[in-house]
């Protein structure tokens, strides 16, 4: 049996990450492995340049300030989306959706996340050496399919990846990629396309396999996420929207305030909120987002709301929360000084409305930022959560009332709702718009 054991280690040496190996093949009894199969989709990237800038670069530290500065973008990058971060080989990386954590939109998360990228690569621009510029560009291929994952290791440390013909396809997809471009296979394609704008390319015979495929390349997204048209009309909240406008009046006029919007999730506070900001005039937004997986970056939601207003290049008084924390000493302090300066010249011109969402999943930082902040006059702040927020005030999102059911599910379905189906859907919802939302599309597709 060890004898085995060595030979399986052998074998699948080649096909992991050197970290999961050493410690194992110093005590190969200690080697564990569990495996499933998963659906996931996966993306390739790959930096072209590097390999140029790190011979033109002289010292090491130049060097590593380059590479933190490309890695530390892309990493902010798989973050926002949720993706797993599974290698980094080179100058490559390998981002998995999916796995170990799935979402119902992964396709559509890795396409967002490929374009992201290819964007922040060409606004980090090219990079001074003695030698003159280099550029860095970025090629990526994504494919969606089944996976066996593997958790392997020894008892103290299990690590996580996948293995399979999607694996290799993926990166051979990424070999055709022209600098700049996303190309994307048939199945992660059927995924997107009702959101992502894409050209079909020529079919291609991938190296190692017999029948070609259909290829794609990514483009943009067809409209921007904020004014992506909801799939289901609005069933008007009279109530909630009532409140919140006259507090938002209120705060036109001088008034400051901070407001608890809490309720369980799915039962529609961000949809309230997105219709109030649709509707509203003559008040200056800024929109920041807690994000279920965060990589360790301080401020990250404050730096992905300024990346999405600025690009790279925002005003001075923000400049800080880009940089890397080892840095600055007293991060904090200057952080919070920064801020107030810059709402304060926001605050001159318009006033102001911080809409946060999901608050529990904002990172520490930003959450103590935002917790500890002054009220100056004009300001507002409507944050989500699942529960109250102490010291705010606060206002509940209840279920729906049966007669919105009611008028969403005739709106959806488009035929007059009888009583018993209307006890059925109220009952099995319990006035939760998510839920409401599944049972009526698994109704449209089984009719
Ligand atoms: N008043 C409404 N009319 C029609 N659809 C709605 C309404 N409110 C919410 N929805 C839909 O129901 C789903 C869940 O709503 P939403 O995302 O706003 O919930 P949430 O309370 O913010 O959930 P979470 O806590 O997960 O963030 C969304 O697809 C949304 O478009
Ligand atoms: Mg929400």
């Amino acid at each position: 049996m060890p004898e085995n054991k060595d030979k399986l280690i052998e074998a699948l040496k080649r096909y992991f990450p050197e970290r999961v190996f050493s410690k194992i093949e110093r005590d190969p009894t200690k080697l564990k492995v569990e495996g499933e199969r998963r659906w996931v989709t996966i993306l390739f990237g790959d930096l072209s340049g590097f390999t140029a800038l790190t011979e033109k670069l002289k010292g090491p530290e130049e060097i590593v300030t380059v590479i933190n500065r490309y890695f530390s973008r892309m990493l902010e990058i798989v973050g926002k989306y949720g993706g797993d971060l599974d290698k980094l080989v080179g100058d490559a990386i390998m981002v998995l959706f999916g796995a170990p954590v799935a979402h119902r939109d992964d396709p559509l998360r890795a396409v967002s996340a490929a374009l992201d990228m290819i964007k922040a690569v060409s606004e980090l621009g090219s990079v001074d050496t003695p030698d003159g510029k280099v550029d860095i560009n970025m090629s990526i291929g994504i494919n969606t399919g089944e996976v066996v994952a593997l958790n392997m290791g020894s008892d103290d440390r299990m690590e996580y990846t996948v293995m399979g013909d999607v694996v290799n396809t993926t990166s051979r997809l990424e070999g055709i990629a022209n600098p700049g471009e996303v190309i994307i296979s048939e199945p992660t394609y059927n995924e997107v396309k009702d959101e992502i704008e894409c050209e079909k390319l020529e079919e291609v015979t991938l190296k190692g396999k017999k029948e070609p495929i259909q290829i794609y390349r990514a483009l943009h997204y067809k409209v921007k996420e904020v004014e992506r048209e909801e799939e289901f009309p609005f069933v008007d909240r009279e109530e909630e929207k009532k409140f919140l406008l006259e507090y938002i009046e209120k705060v036109k006029k001088g008034k400051s305030g901070k407001i608890s919007v809490y309720g369980s999730y799915g039962l529609g506070k961000s949809r309230v909120c997105k219709e109030i900001i649709k509707g509203i005039e003559g008040v200056r937004t800024i929109h920041v987002k807690g994000r279920e997986f965060i990589p360790n970056i301080p401020y990250f939601a404050i730096r992905e709301w300024i990346r999405d207003e600025y690009g790279e290049s925002p005003p001075d008084s923000l400049s800080i929360f880009l940089r890397e924390p080892e840095e600055e000493s007293d991060l904090k302090k200057k952080v919070e000084s920064r801020w107030s300066e810059y709402l304060k010249g926001v605050l001159n011109v318009s006033p102001l409305l911080i809409w946060i969402e999901d608050w529990e999943h904002l990172d520490p930082l930003t959450g103590e930022l935002f917790t500890k902040m002054e009220e100056p006059e004009r300001l507002l702040i409507i944050a989500e959560s699942e529960e109250p927020i102490p010291e705010f005030t606060q206002f509940e999102i209840k279920p729906i009332e049966e007669s919105q059911v009611r008028e969403l599910s005739e709106n959806i379905l488009d035929y007059p709702v009888s009583e018993h189906l209307l006890k059925f859907l109220s009952e099995k919802s319990e006035g939760n718009l998510y839920s409401l939302k599944l049972l009526l599309g698994w109704m449209t597709e089984n009719e």
